[in-house]
């Protein structure tokens, strides 16, 4: 058990630019740390976790006054559409903070003053190249080319004004030995060894005040300028804390921040310009920068004149703001790119967590209705499977939590769900419908033990997936008849046998809907509008598993009756049918292809020849699974370069489209044996 006491946890995300709407790209952020959050406040740590919004500089002026609007009243109106993000995204900072707002600018000021004071800001005069949307400083050796930022393409504007520069040179050597001395400041390590390069390199003084435009917080000894955006809004993760006020407990308790997650694009502020900044000022220094990766969509960058933005709205109206969260922690790799293409998405959603985790509680709950009045009876482990997921249940909390603790919440929700997978398991080891008929003496205590263990998994599990799907996992515990939800701990799961004997189950809807097919095409892409994908939602989400009476057959007819079994396609003629080319190919070797997630390599012996062929069903089978095997193969397909690969013909599967796929394995006949 983890040591508690005293232990507070302070985490933000970067402050959003309301330039435009926010896209999918923008709630991973935000989504990695309210999970992180959620986590910590159920280990048992005081947590404060802070976003909010950016709202001064360059470019939000021009945007301003290309609508004839004051800045203020152009940034409120799309702040209030974040505020109304977060809370669809069932997000739970604990403050909003706007840079706009007399909390912050106060704190700015007092920052700024500090520093001219010590002798660390000076007057000068800037002259160079700005990227207005980067809102950045950059010298003329640095830029891309044709005058462009070197981080995001986009061209920059020559500038010469006055301002008033922060002398980072200063600091540089202090900067190098803080990162040698805390190695795990600056996180993944690829970004930190980046890092350091850049400091090497030569580290110049940052123009700290612009006085080309009056949209910022005034220099407070100096107001024909205003303060460069980037220090403005690093402030926003200590004014946020009222550190000014007569009342400072929250500064006191919460500073240095235990985290500040970020995009990778803006490592560089958070890891070298704020600490600089912090040492300048002398305060605490936060205590890591975890750079994470970007989204990109179906292969490309979100960007608004690709017309790939993905919004989030129309996506959580339609699949629930858990899928999206699910989704995103799921598939991507803190620190990794990540793909969103909507199918994978769909697939996701309906796989883990209609499938895994819905179906698994539906059963259980209609199984105990049915067998035993819904009361739950606790049992102790008897039989080997009882005791493998007890154990496995107590493993499965200690991986997560050290998992969730190295942020790798990837691997974290990987262990749940494989637990998740083992559970499911266990319902077709035990065969509950045999126990039920009652053929065998004991069969009525053994049956008490599987529904016993079934809901004390279940407990468990709801408690280990809260933090990424806070919707769904709730109604997890009501379903099981508990109370408490809200303010249960790790520590009340980590221990097997937890839930008490006499508790009555409430059946329930079924907590994820799965969504057909055919929803992928009408994807609600950039161009739905959220009404659109809300009359969707109605007509089309579909109940998972309807009715307790499938629990008699869960090994085999359960799935085949949530599925939509397609109608028969029209009829062919039979010499169309026998242009094909079907046999029978045994697995001489299979590999994973590189760099794909999806795809097998074969080589298969076709009877006449040896035929390489190139199969997505990775995720089904294990390559040495495969070999030997004898499957049934379309011999004259057309080839097809796949991932390099010249691929020959096609091996069959069949897939009930819940996740399930298989492939023959003929017994008894020889390679080449033709198919009619
Ligand atoms: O940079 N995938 O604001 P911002 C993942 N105001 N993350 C993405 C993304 C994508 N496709 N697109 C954007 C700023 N982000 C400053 C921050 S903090 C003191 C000031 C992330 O609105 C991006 O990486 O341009 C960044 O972390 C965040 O959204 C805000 O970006
Ligand atoms: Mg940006």
């Amino acid at each position: 058990m983890s040591d508690t006491t005293n232990k507070r946890f302070y985490i933000t995300t970067p402050i959003y630019y309301p330039s435009a709407k926010l896209h999918i790209g923008h709630t991973y952020c935000t989504t990695i740390a309210d999970t992180v959050a959620r986590f910590k406040r159920r280990v048992g740590y005081d947590v404060r976790f802070l976003t909010g919004s950016d709202e001064h500089g360059q470019k939000i002026q021009r945007a301003a006054e290309a609508l004839g609007i004051t800045p203020l009243e152009y940034t409120t109106k799309i702040v209030n559409g974040f505020q109304e993000l977060w809370k669809a995204l069932n997000i739970s900072n604990d403050d909003f903070i706007r840079t706009t707002e007399k909390r912050h600018e106060k704190v700015v000021q007092y920052l700024f003053q500090k520093a001219y004071d010590k002798g660390d800001i000076y007057k000068s005069k800037y002259k160079g190249w700005y990227c207005t949307p980067d809102e950045t400083f950059w010298t003329e050796q640095k830029l891309g080319p044709n005058h462009t930022c070197p981080d995001c393409g986009r061209p920059v504007e020559e500038v010469e004004e006055e301002s008033y520069f922060f002398r980072m040179g200063k600091y540089a050597d202090q900067w190098l030995k803080f990162i040698e001395e805390n190695p795990d400041f600056i996180q993944p390590e690829a970004r930190r060894n980046e890092m350091i390069q850049f400091v090497k390199q030569g580290l110049e003084d940052l123009a700290v005040s612009r006085t080309s435009f009056d949209w910022g917080i005034k220099v407070p000894f100096d107001p024909k300028h205003v303060v460069y955006v980037w220090f403005d809004a690093l402030v926003n993760y200590i004014s946020a804390l009222n550190p000014l006020e007569e009342d400072d407990s929250l500064f006191k308790k919460f500073w240095p921040a235990d985290i500040h997650l970020v995009g990778k694009e803006i490592v560089r502020f958070h890891s070298i310009i704020w600490p600089i900044m912090l040492m300048s000022l002398e305060l605490p220094i936060p205590k890591k920068v975890f750079g994470h990766g970007w989204l990109v969509v179906d292969g490309t960058k979100m960007s608004k004149s690709l017309g790939n933005v993905v919004d989030p709205i129309p996506l959580i109206n339609m699949y629930g703001s858990d899928a999206l969260r699910y989704y995103l922690l799921s598939e991507i790799h803190l620190g990794n790119d990540g793909n969103f293409t909507l199918p994978n998405f769909v697939q996701r959603v309906n796989s883990d967590l209609a499938n895994d985790l819905g179906n698994l509680l539906n059963r259980t709950v209609a199984m105990i209705e049915k067998y035993h009045g819904g009361v739950i009876t606790a049992m102790p482990s008897v039989s080997e499977f009882d005791k493998d997921l007890a154990a496995m249940a107590e493993t499965t909390v200690k991986d997560y939590e050290n998992y969730m603790e190295a942020f790798d919440l990837n691997r974290a929700l990987k262990t749940v769900w494989a637990f998740i997978g083992r559970t499911n398991k266990y319902i077709d080891e035990t065969m509950p419908w045999v126990l039920a008929k009652g053929a065998e003496a004991g069969d009525a205590e053994k049956l008490q033990t599987v529904m016993y263990h079934l809901a004390e998994a279940l407990r468990i599990i709801a408690v280990l997936v809260d933090p990424v799907i806070p919707t769904g996992a709730p109604k997890i515990w009501e379903q099981l008849g508990l109370t408490g939800f809200a303010e249960a701990k790790l520590d009340d799961v980590r221990q097997w046998g937890g839930l008490a004997s006499g508790t009555k189950v409430v059946k329930g809807e079924p907590i994820y809907p799965r969504f057909e097919v055919t929803e992928m095409v009408e994807a609600p892409a950039e161009t739905a509008k959220a009404e659109d994908a809300k009359a969707a939602d109605k007509g089309a989400a579909k109940t998972g598993t309807e009715g307790a009476d499938e629990t008699d057959h869960v090994n085999d007819g359960a799935e085949a009756a949530e599925q939509e079994i397609p109608p028969i396609k029209e009829n062919v003629e039979y010499d169309d049918f026998a242009k094909l080319d079907l046999r029978v190919a045994k697995v001489i070797s299979c590999e994973k292809v590189k760099k794909s997630k999806k795809l097998l390599k074969f080589v298969l012996d076709v009877g006449v020849e040896e035929r390489t062929v190139v199969s997505g069903i990775s995720q089904y089978y294990e390559p040495e699974d495969m070999i030997g095997k004898k499957v049934i193969y379309l011999a004259n397909l057309a080839p097809k370069k796949l991932m390099g690969i010249e691929s020959y013909g096609m091996i069959l599967s069949a897939s009930d489209f819940a996740d399930h796929l298989e492939v023959t394995n003929i017994e008894s006949l020889i390679p080449g044996s033709l198919v009619k």
